[in-house]
């Protein structure tokens, strides 16, 4: 069987390691015993080591020493700093793009312009920044807060501010701009729209793509949408592969755009493959594109594997080979469903202090629900502790109908993740903004 090395930590990588170890042995390097991982990787017989995935020496002996054949890259910062590349140039089979392929996820102002070639009319009315005077000058141009700020380079999924959300009146959002320029001299400053937002994730092998379900995320930390912007609370998928407010056409538009984007990432030798992630927004006038992500979106990753009929191997395999199609990459028909439960300080305050708790795993994979671990370590037994202050787990579901798959998992969740944790009871609503 095949050796296949997992690179990263998070809940994204959880689910992954799930899937690799189904048809491959799996490898990994992460920081620290993701309790997920660890299983997975003893479950097909691979082995695991506590390093750091960017240390490029440290890879580089694992796969030689291992004998390792594969390599899965998802997280954004390992995409940027070239360890598919690495992966590449030791002639191992890849999941991801290389840095430059990435580029489109860790250059907002790259992707803008590659959209406004393709399909100018999705674009939303912005202006890319590069210096103070120019700033200035931007910003005198709107009344109030209703602009967003981008700013250039990885953010974790947290660095977008939005006016009269995120930032309170012109002059936090200038401030705010202000520091983006500064810290990478260069910042998005985009008029903010009102619509419905969703993301299109596609599979593809670099002229192929496969839409895969589209998902609903909660990126806002409390319930209603209320508080600072996340990684994602949570997140779902509908059985046919839509969601509610969105009809197949409005797909099409979005599946479109993503094909033409990575032939032309492709056309500039930039070697894409993998997943790539479109966030968009339904707005009155039409699809409109938001950005690019060269990866799977976590939880996104969660949802979505989880509504695979084909083995993800398999779809590796097309990958590589080239041959990826709908007919060889199929999804099931369920809901899909999943909580992120994080430590009562996530997103609101950083925290030095680890966050001690306790989860009855058994009780809830005895009640159908799945557990995905990310920033988190088994102390012993029942006990766990957060590392760094990033989410802890992932509940996850499905079911034929999306109330089953909610009451599913909040029934697992109740009396067995620890009262000090937090989650939000409110996924599965879709709220209009
Ligand atoms: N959930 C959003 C992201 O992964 O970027």
């Amino acid at each position: 069987m095949k050796k296949c090395l997992l690179l990263g930590n998070g809940g994204r990588e959880a689910v992954l390691a799930e899937q690799i170890s189904k048809g491959y042995i799996l490898y990994a390097i992460m920081p620290y015993a993701n309790p997920s991982i660890v299983e997975y990787v003893e479950q097909s017989n691979g082995k695991y080591l506590i390093g750091d995935p960017f240390d490029k020496e440290l890879v580089k002996k694992f796969i030689q020493e291992q004998n390792i054949e594969a390599c899965v890259v998802s997280q954004d910062n390992l995409l940027q700093e070239g360890l598919i590349d690495l992966a590449r140039e030791l002639g191992l089979q890849t999941f991801g793009p290389t840095s430059k392929g990435a580029k489109i996820e860790w250059s907002k102002t790259y992707a803008l312009e590659i959209v406004k070639k393709l399909e100018p009319e999705m674009i939303i009315k912005n202006e890319a920044i590069t210096n103070q005077e120019q700033l200035d000058k931007v910003i005198e141009q709107y009344k109030d807060d209703s602009f967003v700020v981008k700013p250039e380079g990885l953010t974790g999924g947290k660095g977008v501010k939005v006016g009269g959300i995120h930032f309170k009146g012109k002059e936090e959002g200038y401030q705010y701009a202000k520091q983006c320029l500064e810290d990478a001299d260069r910042v998005i400053i985009q008029d903010k729209v009102e619509g419905r937002e969703f993301t299109v994730m596609a599979l593809t092998d670099g002229e192929n793509i496969v839409v895969t379900p589209v998902t609903f995320d909660y990126p806002y930390r409390f319930e209603e949408d209320k508080g600072p912007g996340t990684g994602g609370m949570g997140c779902l998928s509908f059985e046919n592969g839509r969601l509610p407010f969105l009809e197949q056409e409005d797909i099409d538009k979005c599946a479109n755009l993503i094909k033409k984007t990575i032939h032309e990432l492709n056309r500039e030798s930039l070697e894409f493959s993998g997943v790539i992630y479109g966030g968009f927004f339904k707005c009155k006038d039409g699809i409109k594109f938001i950005e690019f992500n060269a990866r799977f979106g976590d939880p996104e990753a969660i949802n979505v594997l989880n509504a695979l009929e084909t083995p993800f191997t398999e779809i590796f395999e097309h990958i590589s080979n080239k041959t990826l199609s709908p007919e060889n990459c199929k999804f099931n028909k369920n809901y899909t469903f999943t909580v992120y439960v994080v430590s009562p300080d996530y997103a609101i305050r950083s925290n030095k202090e680890l966050c001690k708790f306790t989860l009855n795993k058994e009780a809830i994979l005895k009640k159908g629900a799945k557990i995905y671990f990310a920033s988190t370590k088994q102390i012993e037994g029942n006990l766990y502790t957060s590392v760094g202050n990033s989410r802890l787990f992932a509940i996850h579901t499905s079911g034929k109908t999306l109330e089953e798959a909610k009451q599913k998992a909040y029934n697992a969740m109740e009396n067995n993740v620890d009262e000090v944790l937090n989650y939000r009871k409110d996924i599965g609503e879709i709220y209009e903004h």
